[in-house]
C-alpha cells in the first residue's frame, strides 16, 4: 500500500466503511491498481479511475501482481509508449494464471485506435476490459459487467457532454491537477491526440472553480490547470460561456488557500497579450511558460500545420520576456519530422540558441497511423536523425546549465513537495518558475512555502539551503 496523507486516509477510510458494509475485512477487501502512461491529462484521468474504484470498495494498491483489478491507462503519442504497454500487459498473463479471478483492464488513448483495440481483443485473451477515454466515467458499470465474467469493449467515439462529479483520489498535496478542457482541434500533422481525444470541450468555469475550492479545503496549495491548448479555453467552438483563459486564471487566483497556479499547454499561435498580462500581474500565477515550438524551420512548421513561423514565435516570446523578464520558458521539439532536412535541423538549433530555453523536451518523430504525416516519406535516415537528436541535447544541456548557474546565490521561494528521490535527508520542491530544488530539511516542511538559498546548479535541478 502506498503512503497516504490524512486527507486521503479519510477518503480511504470512507472506502473501508463501504468495504465493511459488504462484510469484508480490510485484509480481505479487494485491491485495485491503476498504472499510468503519458501526459498529465492521463495522470488526472487515473486519479478519477482510483476515485471510482475507491467508491466501489476497492483499496488502492501500487502492485499490479497482487491486485484483484489492474487497469493500464495508456498513451498513444509515440510508439515507445505503446510498446511499453504491450510488454507490461503481456507480463501480467502469469499473474492471472495464478489468480484467474483477476480482472485486467486497458484504457486510455491507445484503445481509441481501432488497430490497437483489435490487437488486444484477438491476441491478449487475458485482458477482460478495454475502454477509451470517452468511456472513463462508466468504469463502475463496465467493471460490474466484467465481474460477471463478460469481456467488455467500449471504444466508441464521442465528443459529447463532459461528465462532472466523478470522485477523485488525488496524489497527496500540495499539487492538484485540474483539467479545464478536453480534446484538441489543432490537428498538427504528426499528432494522434485529436483522433483519440476528440474535439475540444471546455468545462464550465463554475465546475472548475468548485474543484479548485475543494482542493484548497483538502490542503492542496498549487493547482495545475490542464488542457492540450489552454489558450482556446472558452472559445465559442468548444464552450457556451464567454470566459477567456486569462479571465479563468484570474478567477482561480481568488481561491483562498491556493498559493500557486500553473497551466499547460499553451499553443504559441494563440498566445495573447491578455494572457501575458495575467501572468505578469497575478502574484499567484507561476512565472513559467511551456511554449512548444516543435521546429525552427518555417517549412517544417508549415508541414506540421502549427500555424506560426519561427519569427512570429520569437515575437511572442520576446513580448513575454519584455513583460516578465524572470520567466522560465520550456519547449517541446520533434527531431526527424519526415520533411526535415539537415538544413531545417540547423534552423532548429539556431532557434534554441536564440530562445535560450530553461529546458527542452525533445522527441524523435514517431509515425502515428492515421495522421497526415504518416503518409510523408522520411527525408533523413535513422542514423542522421539520431545524430541530430544527440547534437540538440548537447546544445540545449549547455544552455540549461548556464541558465541554472544564474540562480546560484539567489533566494527562491520553494513549495515543498516531498522527500528527494535520491537522498532521504533532502527535501524537494519547486521555484515559481518550476525549477526543481533539493535542500536539507524534514518532512514537516511538505506543503509549505519556504525561502531557500541556491548554492549549486546542475543541468536539470538546483541545490539549496533552507534560510532561517
Ligand atoms: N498539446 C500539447 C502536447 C501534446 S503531446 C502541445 O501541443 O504542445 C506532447 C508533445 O509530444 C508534443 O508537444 C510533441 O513535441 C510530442 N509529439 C506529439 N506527437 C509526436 C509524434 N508523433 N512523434 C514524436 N513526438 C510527438
Ligand atoms: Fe497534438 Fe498539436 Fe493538439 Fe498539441 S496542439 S495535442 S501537438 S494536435
Ligand atoms: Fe496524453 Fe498520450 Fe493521450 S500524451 S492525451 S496520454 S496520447
Amino acid at each position: 500500500m502506498r503512503e497516504i496523507t490524512p486527507q486521503q486516509a479519510k477518503y480511504q477510510s470512507e472506502c473501508t466503511a463501504r468495504v465493511k458494509k459488504l462484510n469484508l475485512s480490510r485484509e480481505s477487501a479487494p485491491r485495485a491498481c491503476v498504472v499510468t502512461y503519458g501526459c498529465q491529462q492521463n495522470e488526472s484521468d487515473s486519479e478519477k479511475l482510483r476515485g471510482m474504484l475507491c467508491e466501489m470498495g476497492y483499496l488502492i494498491s501500487d502492485d499490479p501482481k497482487t491486485s484483484d483489478v489492474v487497469i493500464f491507462n495508456t498513451c498513444a503519442v509515440r510508439e515507445n509508449a505503446e510498446l511499453k504497454v504491450f510488454g507490461n500487459v503481456g507480463a501480467l498473463k502469469h499473474a492471472k494464471r495464478k489468480n484467474p479471478d483477476m480482472i485486467i483492464g486497458v484504457c486510455g488513448c491507445m484503445m481509441q485506435q481501432p488497430h490497437i483495440s483489435e490487437t488486444i481483443k484477438s491476441k491478449y485473451n487475458h485482458v477482460d476490459i478495454v475502454f477509451g477515454p470517452h468511456a472513463l466515467y462508466r468504469l463502475p458499470e463496465i467493471l460490474e459487467r466484467a465481474l460477471k465474467k463478460n469481456r467488455v469493449f467500449e471504444v466508441e467515439n464521442s465528443d459529447g457532454e463532459i461528465a462532472e462529479g466523478i470522485p477523485v483520489l488525488r496524489e497527496p498535496p500540495p499539487l492538484a491537477k485540474v483539467p479545464i478542457m478536453y480534446g484538441c482541434n489543432n490537428f498538427c500533422t504528426y499528432c494522434i491526440v485529436p483522433y483519440v481525444r476528440g474535439r475540444e470541450r471546455s468545462r464550465k468555469a463554475a465546475d472548475i472553480l468548485a474543484e479548485v475550492r475543494s482542493s484548497a479545503e483538502q490542503g492542496y496549495k498549487e493547482v495545475m490547470l490542464l488542457g492540450q491548448n489552454v489558450n482556446s479555453f472558452g472559445n465559442p467552438v468548444n464552450s457556451d460561456e464567454n470566459i477567456s483563459f486569462p479571465q479563468l486564471l484570474r478567477m482561480v487566483c481568488k481561491t483562498d488557500g491556493i498559493e500557486r497556479v500553473r497551466f499547460m499547454t499553451s499553443h504559441p499561435k494563440d498566445l495573447s497579450d491578455e494572457l501575458i498580462y495575467a501572468i505578469a500581474e497575478e502574484d499567484k500565477i507561476c512565472k513559467q511558460l511551456h511554449l512548444p515550438i516543435q521546429s525552427g524551420s518555417d517549412k517544417v512548421l508549415r508541414d506540421m500545420n502549427r500555424g506560426y513561423t519561427a519569427e512570429r514565435y520569437m515575437e511572442r516570446l520576446d513580448r513575454v520576456r519584455e513583460l516578465i523578464p524572470d520567466i522560465t520558458v520550456t519547449s517541446d521539439i520533434i527531431v526527424g519530422f519526415p520533411t526535415e532536412t539537415n538544413e531545417d535541423f540547423e534552423d532548429t538549433l539556431d532557434i534554441i540558441r536564440r530562445a535560450r530555453y530553461d529546458m527542452v523536451f525533445s522527441f524523435i518523430y514517431s509515425k502515428r497511423v492515421g495522421t497526415p504525416a504518416a503518409k510523408m516519406n522520411p527525408f533523413l535516415t535513422d542514423e542522421e536523425i539520431h545524430r541530430n537528436f544527440d547534437r540538440l541535447l548537447e546544445v540545449q544541456n549547455e544552455i540549461s546549465k548556464r541558465k541554472n548557474d544564474e540562480y546560484v546565490g539567489r533566494v527562491e521561494e520553494i513549495l515543498v513537495e516531498g522527500e528527494s528521490k535520491t537522498n532521504p535527508e533532502y527535501m524537494c520542491g519547486r521555484t515559481s518558475g518550476g525549477k526543481t530544488v533539493n535542500f536539507k530539511g524534514g518532512v514537516e516542511l511538505v506543503s509549505k512555502l519556504v525561502p531557500v538559498k541556491i548554492i549549486k546548479a546542475q543541468t536539470w535541478s538546483l541545490t539549496g539551503e533552507l534560510c532561517d
